[in-house]
């Protein structure tokens, strides 16, 4: 985290080292007005923000079409609009349009950098869009500490997962933001402990976001399985 008080107050928040400068390129977060950014600190290189009102989650808000995927496959039709747990919140991308659609989304991110990223992007996104505030809620640590918590509260309908993919792999390449994230942060090694922990929380449903041709978490085969093009949703239904 590089830069002033604001930037202070965020390091303070989300457990990062704060630093007024860098002294060597790295990847760090800092302000560019009231949009927080990570990146290379003085490069020239990639960077992300979290922002829902623009580019093309903006898009996707305005013409009605944000996540029909991963819409359909925690069960949103008609008047349904499940209460979902997202343990792997990440940038916030499917849990927003999730939201967008009239579920409520309660989720978990570990990296601090990360969730600091989303949090500055739900904060800006609330600013305009009332709903956000009501229906989203992020929670920083790791899923085993936070979920049988928000379980409890929430009474979820829907567990979802979506683990980075490990390095290394060849077959379901990440999305550029998510690619990016693993170069600078890590992978998700661990992922195969979150089905056993969303399974055990008694939702309705656990849905999985994997890569089309990766095998299934703990290689349990799902109930059910829904593939798109480059994705692929393995649903596991309480019996
Ligand atoms: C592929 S990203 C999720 C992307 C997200 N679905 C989106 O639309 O932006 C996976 C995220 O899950 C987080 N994560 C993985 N395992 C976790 C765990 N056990 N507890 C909390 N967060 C976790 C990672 O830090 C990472 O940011």
């Amino acid at each position: 985290m590089v830069g002033d008080e604001a930037a202070a107050e965020v390091a303070r928040r989300f457990g990062l080292p704060w630093r007024r400068e860098l002294a060597s390129p790295a990847p760090a977060l800092w302000f560019d007005g009231a949009r927080l950014v990570l990146g290379v600190w003085g490069g020239r290189g990639p960077r992300l923000v979290v922002d829902f009102l623009s580019g093309r989650a903006g898009y996707r808000l305005r013409h009605g079409d944000a996540g029909q995927a991963v819409a359909r496959a925690v069960g949103v039709r008609g008047g349904q609009r499940p209460r979902v747990l997202d343990l792997t919140m990440g940038l916030g991308g499917d849990a927003f349009a999730l939201a967008a659609l009239g579920c409520v989304v309660w989720g978990v991110e570990r990296r601090g950098e990360v969730a600091a990223l989303l949090d500055n992007g739900l904060g800006r996104a609330g600013a305009e869009l009332p709903w956000v505030g009501e229906r989203l809620r992020l929670c920083h640590g790791e899923a085993v500490q936070w979920a049988p918590r928000l379980a409890a509260a929430l009474s979820p309908e829907v567990i979802y997962l979506d683990p980075m993919y490990p390095e290394g792999r060849r077959r379901g390449a990440p999305r550029k933001e998510m690619a990016l994230l693993r170069d600078w942060l890590g992978g998700d090694e661990d992922a195969d402990d979150l089905l056993g922990l969303a399974l055990s929380l008694g939702a309705r449903r656990v849905v999985v976001k994997r890569p089309r041709r990766a095998p299934p978490l703990v290689g349990r085969e799902p109930d059910v399985c829904r593939e798109g093009r480059s994705t692929r949703f393995d649903i596991y239904l309480r019996r």
